[in-house]
């Protein structure tokens, strides 16, 4: 089953979104795979948005999603990057529809709220950066026969 790498980037821990964010994608039909609450250091960060090294607010990036905790996630599920990437909305909060989690919750291009891989490479890049393998669990869940 496909996995992904999903992160409430500080602003949202700061702003007790934490439960609010795991629980979208719990209503959604995802398992949640693994989990921690981790700050993340300068040297990961930059491997992280490594792809954005050129862009102008690089500095900026590195500087927020290390300024404080963040809650790292790996949920499984068809199709779960696409659709978690629907249910987060665009990365423009004011461009993101109402009901999405940025729709919802964020307000600028920075502080928005969450991250999510973009494509199967970056999920399995991602996940491989912040979670050991022996911290993701494979279980089985009573309601999946309702979902699939
Ligand atoms: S791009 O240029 O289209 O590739 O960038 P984008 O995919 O829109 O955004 C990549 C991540 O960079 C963050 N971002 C910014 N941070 C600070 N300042 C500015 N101006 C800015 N623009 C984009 C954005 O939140 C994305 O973070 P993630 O964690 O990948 O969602």
């Amino acid at each position: 089953m496909e996995k992904t790498f999903l992160m409430v980037k500080p602003d949202g821990v700061q702003r007790n979104l934490v439960g609010k964010i795991v629980s979208r994608f719990e209503s959604k039909g995802y398992k949640l795979a693994g989990a921690k609450l981790m700050t993340i250091s300068k040297e990961t960060a930059e491997q992280h948005y490594g792809e954005h090294k050129e862009k102008p607010f690089f500095g900026e990036l590195v500087d927020f999603i290390t300024s404080g905790p963040v809650f790292a996630m790996v949920w499984e599920g068809e199709n779960v990057i696409n659709t978690a990437r629907n249910l987060m909305g665009k990365t423009n909060p004011s461009e993101a529809a109402p009901g999405t989690i940025r729709g919802d919750y964020g307000l600028t291009v920075g502080k928005n709220v969450i991250h999510g891989s973009d494509s199967t490479e970056s999920a399995e890049r991602e996940i491989n950066l912040f979670f050991n393998k022996e911290d993701l669990i494979s279980y089985e869940k009573q309601d999946s026969e309702w979902i699939y």
